[in-house]
């Protein structure tokens, strides 16, 4: 039913009319060490979840326009997910049927997702070429043209793509920032929404850089600086990057093409979500640990400058992914080049020192004068029981009438800080935060103990040796 608005009343008629208009947000503590100002803007905000609510709305508008698809149709796409989700969620309303074509490397949170709109999700190998009849491109091809009244929206050539950036993406942007914009980063996989909100921005002001972003592994970024075709290798991001070069994208608004690894994308998503508060897809980091990159190359390390950088998706469509450390650690993207705890304290070398729940204050205190220690992890047997410190030593004294052959076991501190030797050195700093030492378990036996000195000891050793 068509109800006609009321003055004063703010009801949208469906989702589809909340498509667009997402804010765009500075970012603060990862960019330590530009000097530009970082702005993102938040496309996972979309009702569907990411950017590619806007190219689902015009494909979709332009086949109904041009008879391409009629009532009753069935929609057919090649979509690593997101497009997906968005025609998904618009053919629910408008009553089309849907027939997704997703590569394999593609997290199992996406796959379930377009399966909650009812759609059929084809899974096709990733290791594939383009050409081959198995790849993701061929199988969507070869499903639209057996399927009958079926419309492949195939975002990788249809102008409709860019177009939507072109006339909804970019306009934001230029205006959010009052036309105060100078440089455009986001990654690049069909190659849309760089070249539709870039061709814009660029229509405005052509000194807007634009700089898009790749996945290692890809070929845009070796076919931008030499106009060749690398051997492509599959890498983890989702999303962004190419084995070919798609219609949609278009170079020539492209001013600079940066490289980043997969390692360096996913820690930089899990620091924007712990420094930033932004619970941001993979690619929003791969777009970040680029700009950063693009932006310490200008003078002044872009002093002045302000910069918008595109966050695609949410991580909630990551969560058995980068926000997994079983996951990231299996890959190896969690042994940072920081090292873990495991590789510290065997560069520390010394035997462990502990303390027993009923020892004497006494012996304790001597134990920490000889080895010129701070704590000690109480023990029984090899099970942590607690950690006994100096500072609590000092106040337990200090209250007066206590002596030195009390025991200690009413100063352990029964939960301290527990790491274990995989935990990445890098991701002590919150431990530091509120603690002066952690304890090391290994398998449920007290392994070692770190403090922040160990750490500033373990750090200077690694910067000194580069
Ligand atoms: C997660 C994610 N990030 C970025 C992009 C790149 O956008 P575009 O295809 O417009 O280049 C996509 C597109 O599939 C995506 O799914």
């Amino acid at each position: 039913m068509k109800v006609e608005p009321r003055t004063g009343e703010q009801i949208r008629d469906s989702v589809l009319e909340i498509v667009g208009s997402t804010p765009l947000v500075r970012l603060h503590k990862v960019t330590r060490g530009v000097r530009a100002d970082v702005v993102a803007k938040l496309e996972f905000l979309n009702p569907g979840g990411s950017v590619k609510d806007r190219i689902a709305l015009t494909m979709i508008g332009e086949a109904e326009a041009d008879g391409r698809l009629r009532p009753g149709g069935t929609i057919v796409e090649a979509t690593s997910g997101n497009t997906g989700m968005g025609v998904a969620m618009a053919a629910a309303i408008k009553g089309y049927r849907c027939i997704f074509v997703m590569p394999d490397k593609m997290s199992e949170e996406k796959i379930r997702l377009l399966r909650a709109f009812g759609a059929r999700v084809v899974i096709t190998p990733t290791a594939v070429e383009p050409d081959d009849p198995r790849s993701y491109y061929s199988v969507s091809r070869r499903l639209a043209a057996e399927t009958p009244h079926a419309f492949y929206a195939d975002q990788y050539h249809n102008p409709a793509n860019p177009r939507a950036h072109y006339e909804t993406l970019g306009p934001e942007l230029w205006e959010q920032t009052s036309g105060r914009l100078d440089v455009l980063i986001c990654g690049m996989g069909t190659g849309g929404t760089i070249s539709g909100a870039g061709r814009f921005l660029k229509e405005r002001h052509p000194q807007i850089a634009v700089v898009g972003v790749d996945p290692i592994g890809s070929v845009y970024s070796e076919y931008f600086r030499t106009g060749r075709f690398p051997q492509a290798h599959t890498y983890k991001v989702e999303g962004i990057g190419e084995d070919f070069l798609p219609g949609t994208m278009d170079f020539s608004v492209v001013d600079e093409v940066v490289a980043v690894s997969d390692r360096e994308s996913f820690l930089m998503t899990r620091r924007l979500v712990r420094e930033e508060g932004i619970f941001c897809g993979g690619s929003s980091g791969t777009a970040v640990a680029g700009a950063l990159k693009y932006l310490r190359t200008l003078p002044g390390h872009g002093e002045g400058k302000r910069a918008a950088v595109i966050f695609p998706d949410s991580g909630l469509r990551y969560l058995s992914k980068i926000f997994s450390d079983d996951w990231m650690r299996e890959h190896g993207f969690l042994e940072t080049e920081m090292g873990a705890v495991g590789d510290l304290l065997r560069a520390k070398g010394l035997a462990l020192v502990t303390a027993v729940p009923d020892e004497a204050v006494r012996t304790v205190v001597g134990k920490m004068k000889r080895f010129d220690v701070s704590q000690l992890p109480v023990v029984a047997g090899d099970r942590l029981v607690g950690m006994i410190s100096e500072v609590d030593l000092l106040s337990y004294l200090l209250e007066g009438g206590h002596g030195l052959d009390d025991p200690i076991t009413a100063i352990v501190d029964p939960a301290p800080p527990v790491v274990t030797p995989e935990t990445p050195v890098d991701g002590l700093a919150e431990t530091f935060l509120t603690a002066n030492a952690a304890v090391v378990v290994d398998a449920g036996r007290v392994t070692g103990i770190v403090t922040k000195i160990d750490v500033i000891d373990h750090l200077a050793r690694k910067l000194g040796r580069q």
